[in-house]
């Protein structure tokens, strides 16, 4: 079972976006798979086809008030397995903050959990103790980037933040930079899409995610894109990504 975490402390670079997209194009190659929301604002979840709200649990119920995590699995409308988030996730972050192990909750949690190829977590953007909690569950980081001038600003930040968390997660590693809410036409993207490639080298993706409106709009259908138009070039866009991330797997055995 690899547990992949989707993280970038940036707003709207594309993480849940991404998340629910792989999730259900490496779901269309029959594997199974898991999604965590682990963001409030349970984009994610929705993204799936599931009613946040209408949630009976979710990862605060595990770490707050020890409900076996087995018990917040539901199937989503989309077909894989999810975890979802809503409000009731806010706040949680603070509220663990005094428990022994507070970092390695969801870690200790994901022990249970079984029969699973792959666990994709979505991540809030921000650097906040749920996120801490899903870099320390993890392997592998898949960081989406969009190609504007400050993702270079933030690039040092990241790389320090990885480089700080392998004291509590030394299996923690950059799966793979994944561009997105690509625009070829625009300079300043290409320029930035090199110095990613000069900076990150062979942790880059070969998949670029385009910009894509199918993308922003299947989420208000509650479906991936894969379901929502399997054609687009959004879509044909994650399927790709999701054979080279299950390539990743295969040539590190
Ligand atoms: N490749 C894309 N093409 C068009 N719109 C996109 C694309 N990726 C994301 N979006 C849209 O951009 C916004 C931010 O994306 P999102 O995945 O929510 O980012 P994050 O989770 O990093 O905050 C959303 O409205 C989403 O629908
Ligand atoms: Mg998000």
């Amino acid at each position: 079972m690899e547990i992949i975490a989707v993280a970038n402390q940036k707003g709207g670079v594309g993480k849940t976006t991404t998340a629910v997209n792989l999730a259900a194009s490496i779901h269309a190659k029959r594997k199974k798979v898991l999604m965590i929301d682990l963001d409030p604002q349970g984009n994610a979840t929705t993204g799936t086809g599931l009613e946040k709200l209408a949630l009976e649990y979710t990862l605060a119920d595990v770490f707050i008030d020890d409900i076996p995590i087995n018990e917040t699995i539901v199937r989503s409308p989309a077909g894989f397995d999810v975890i979802g988030a809503n409000r009731e996730l806010a706040g949680t972050d603070i509220s663990i903050m005094t428990m022994t192990n507070s970092h390695a909750l969801l870690k200790t949690a994901m022990e249970s959990v079984s029969g699973y190829d792959y666990v994709i977590i979505d991540c809030a953007p921000s650097l906040n103790l749920l996120t801490v909690n899903a870099l320390v569950a993890t392997q592998g980081v898949i960081i989406p980037m969009q190609c504007e001038y400050y993702a270079l600003e933030g690039l040092a930040d990241l790389s320090q933040t990885i480089e700080r968390l392998s004291e509590l997660n030394p299996d923690l590693y950059i799966r793979g930079v994944v561009r997105t809410l690509y625009d070829g036409r625009n300079t300043l993207t290409r320029d930035v899409s090199a110095e990613l490639e000069a900076h990150f080298g062979e942790l880059m993706y070969k998949t670029i995610i385009p910009r894509n409106i199918r993308l922003a709009e299947a989420p208000a259908h509650g479906m991936p894109v894969l379901a929502f138009e399997k054609n687009s070039k959004g879509a044909k866009a994650y399927r790709k990504l999701a054979t080279e991330v299950v390539k990743q797997s295969r040539s590190a055995q």
